[in-house]
């Protein structure tokens, strides 16, 4: 059997811009603003599979209140680091969010479309109340002008992995966010 030796994740970074002890921090303080929001609104966390898992995992334990979890997963066509605008439901949610608080929870807002089309599905159902949480921002690439009720971090117009994020599906395992060596890119 022949045996290949891979790198782990990690070698293939460059530059780490979001550590995992600063994501913890920002996650903390926007868990208590979310908790004091929605004290008493029993809201509906809604996430959107696969990157924003480690975000919602980590933001709810912070957020010490009654609320309940569904998730969404959708795919935009294009390649592996530009979304195309046209966006799929893979999976759609488990449970009815009409008359619900929906809380939004993303792990990154880049052109925005994702978001403009999972916020009008969502809206469809006529939620009592409809907010974004979205754990980093590149606002240099907005498209689609999107709101966002609560912000963990804005970051410049770089292509980021890890916390969730991926690049071809990997490296959503890495603790922090950070940017590959320019030569992953040119791998199969
Ligand atoms: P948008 O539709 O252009 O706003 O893109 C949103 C989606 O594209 C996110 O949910 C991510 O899946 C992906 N995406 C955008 N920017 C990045 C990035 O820097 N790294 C990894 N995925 C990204
Ligand atoms: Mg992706």
């Amino acid at each position: 059997m022949a045996t290949e030796t891979r790198a782990v994740p990690a070698d293939d970074i460059a530059e780490i811009l979001l550590d995992a002890p600063a994501i913890a921090a920002k996650v903390k303080e926007l868990g208590a603003r979310i908790a004091a929001d929605y004290a008493d609104k029993d809201p509906v966390l809604v996430s959107i599979l696969k990157g924003a898992l480690p975000f919602l995992a980590d933001l709810m334990r912070q957020v010490p209140i009654r609320l309940s979890l569904d998730f969404l997963e959708v795919s935009s066509y294009g390649s592996s680091t530009e979304s195309s605008g046209v966006v799929r439901i893979l999976k759609d949610l488990a449970n009815p969010v009409a008359g619900r608080h929906v809380l939004v929870v993303e792990d990154i807002l880049d052109t925005g479309f994702t978001l403009r089309y999972v916020l009008e599905h969502l809206n469809d159902q006529k939620p009592a109340s409809i907010r974004l949480c979205t754990l980093v921002d590149k606002p240099a690439r907005r498209i689609v002008p999107i709101t966002v009720d609560y912000r963990g971090f804005e970051i410049p117009d770089r292509f980021v992995v890890g916390y969730g994020l991926d690049y071809g599906e990997r490296y959503r395992n890495l603790p922090f966010i950070g940017v590959l060596k320019p030569e992953v890119y040119g791998r199969a």
